[in-house]
This record gives C-alpha cells, sequence and structure tokens, in this order.
C-alpha cells in the first residue's frame, strides 16, 4: 500500500514559515497585503478565494477581497486592476480564475505588474521561468514539488510524466521538473497509448480534470502520483484525476483528495505574497 503524502502537514509547515517571517516584517513596520479580485457567482472560486483569505488570516497576511458582478466590463476590470498596481500597500494582486466569458482572460493577467503577480501567470514571469531567472513560482506545480521533495524521491534523472498541458498546471509543471533534471514527458488528451506513457513514469502527475482518469493498471509499481484534479461528484464529493482507491496499491506514494495538493496551492501562494513585499521592499 503506497504511503499517503499529508498535504495538509506539508502545507502547515510552509504556513509555519511565512507566519514567522510576516511577524518579523510586521516588527518592522512593513505589513503584507494581498488583493484577492473575484468577478461573478461561481461557486467553487468563491470557496477558492474563502480559503485563501483564511490562509492569510493564519500567517498574519492582510487580504482584500475586491468582488465585482459577473457583467463588469473588461475596461473596468483593466481599470480596477491598475488602481491595485499603484496602490503600494498592496504587495499581490490575484485575480481567480475562470472569468466570466466575456472576459478577455489573456489581457486581464497582462494587466497586473509581473512584481505584482504572485500566481506567475503574467507572460514576463511565465518567461522568466522558462530561463530559470524567476521571483515567482506558480503556486500549483511549486507545491507538487515540495510534496515530491517530501518523499525522499529525488526527481534528478526519474522519468516523470505530466497529464496534462494547461498553462496554470501541466505546462509549468514540466519546466520546474526539467530544472529539477528529471526526464519529463507531457501527455494530454491526444497523446496515444497513454498508458505507454504513465507505466514507465516513476513520478506521475495527474492534471486533467476528468475524475479518477488514471487507474492502477496505468501506473508504474513504486511510482510517485500526484493528483491535480479536483473534481465534484454528483453526491457532492470531491474526487481527483487518479482512482484513488485501486491506484494507492500500486502506487509508493500517492496524494490524497482532498487534502494533497489543494493546501499547498494555497501556502505557495502565501509564500509568493510574502516574496512580493519582501521585492518591493528591497529586502
Ligand atoms: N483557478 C484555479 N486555480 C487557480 C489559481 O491557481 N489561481 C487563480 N488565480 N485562479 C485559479
Amino acid at each position: 500500500m503506497a504511503n499517503i503524502i499529508n498535504g495538509k502537514l506539508i502545507a502547515n509547515q510552509v504556513k509555519n514559515n511565512v507566519k514567522l517571517e510576516v511577524d518579523k516584517l510586521k516588527e518592522s513596520g512593513i505589513e503584507v497585503c494581498l488583493a484577492v479580485v473575484l468577478v461573478g457567482n461561481d461557486p467553487a472560486s468563491k470557496v477558492y478565494v474563502r480559503n485563501k483569505k483564511l490562509a492569510c488570516d493564519k500567517v498574519g497576511i492582510i487580504s482584500k477581497e475586491i468582488l465585482f458582478d459577473e457583467n463588469i466590463s473588461q475596461n473596468e476590470l483593466v481599470s480596477a486592476i491598475k488602481d491595485l498596481n499603484n496602490d503600494n500597500k498592496i504587495n499581490g494582486i490575484l485575480v481567480q480564475l475562470p472569468l466570466p466569458r466575456h472576459l478577455d482572460e489573456k489581457e486581464i493577467i497582462r494587466s497586473i505588474d509581473p512584481v505584482k503577480d504572485v500566481d506567475a501567470f503574467h507572460p514576463v514571469n511565465v518567461g522568466k521561468i522558462m530561463i530559470g531567472e524567476y521571483d515567482f513560482l506558480p503556486c500549483t506545480p511549486a507545491g507538487i514539488v515540495d510534496l515530491i521533495d517530501s518523499t525522499g524521491v529525488d526527481i534528478c534523472g526519474k522519468n516523470c510524466v505530466v497529464v496534462g498541458r494547461s498553462n496554470i498546471v501541466g505546462k509549468p509543471m514540466a519546466m520546474l521538473l526539467t530544472n529539477r533534471s528529471g526526464t519529463v514527458t507531457v501527455c494530454h488528451s491526444k497523446t496515444n497509448k497513454l498508458i505507454e506513457f504513465t507505466k514507465k513514469a516513476d513520478i506521475l502527475v495527474a492534471a486533467v480534470g476528468v475524475a479518477n482518469f488514471i487507474n492502477a493498471d496505468m501506473i508504474k509499481p513504486g511510482a510517485v502520483v500526484i493528483d491535480v484534479g479536483i473534481n465534484r461528484m454528483q453526491d457532492g464529493k470531491l474526487c481527483g484525476d487518479v482512482d484513488f482507491a485501486s491506484a494507492e496499491k500500486v502506487a509508493g506514494y500517492i496524494t490524497p483528495v482532498p487534502g494533497g495538493v489543494g493546501p499547498m496551492t494555497i501556502a505557495k501562494l502565501m509564500e509568493n505574497t510574502l516574496r512580493a513585499a519582501k521585492k518591493q521592499n528591497s529586502i
């Protein structure tokens, strides 16, 4: 049976370290502040935003929730973000995705000042990661690297397979694993004979967004299996992209859903917000 990777525990360790530094900054008169922008009423987004606020409270970061009606225009939203860029009390800006369809997500992300882009979604920050000169790492992939490190399995030289090629997870994940000298393959919905790739993975990251997409037959015995999926089932329960019940019999290490990757994403957001504040104060 696989060892369960306790994302909650590791996330708490990250947050405790952030809190120590946030408290130190406070003593020198610097308050760390994150602005979270939420457009519309998407229930899942509301839950994510609430969890981000709770994490801020826990580590002593001030959180400003900025809510907009789902009919806000592109210009109004860009203008609101520019105000946040110019507000020197705000260290980090996060626009919760997805945005309503009438908004141009790419332009909205480009309107965030890269030094406040704690998601690391701005093209400037994405480019910096590509050349290894980054200020921020995207929260989910960075959290996953911590989770893999917690197992004691060295990424260097391992066959790493990432299933999913999103800008938020799959692509940056491949980059971070490459930076750590993993041998990385990116698979996706159009990959032929997916099982032939996943079966060879020492480290398998599932980020497809399809419930129970990866089953035990697709996993190499002893592999580290990281499940990024958060799929809501008809009975209201959360379920990952990996069929946990069968996979845990084959994997060496596995993340649960919930309690695996999710808490780490938020902990890394706290770390990035702290880093933004330090950089803006030349610390
Ligand atoms: N929606 C789903 N994941 C994320 C994330 O990491 N950041 C933002 N801003 N929106 C998301």
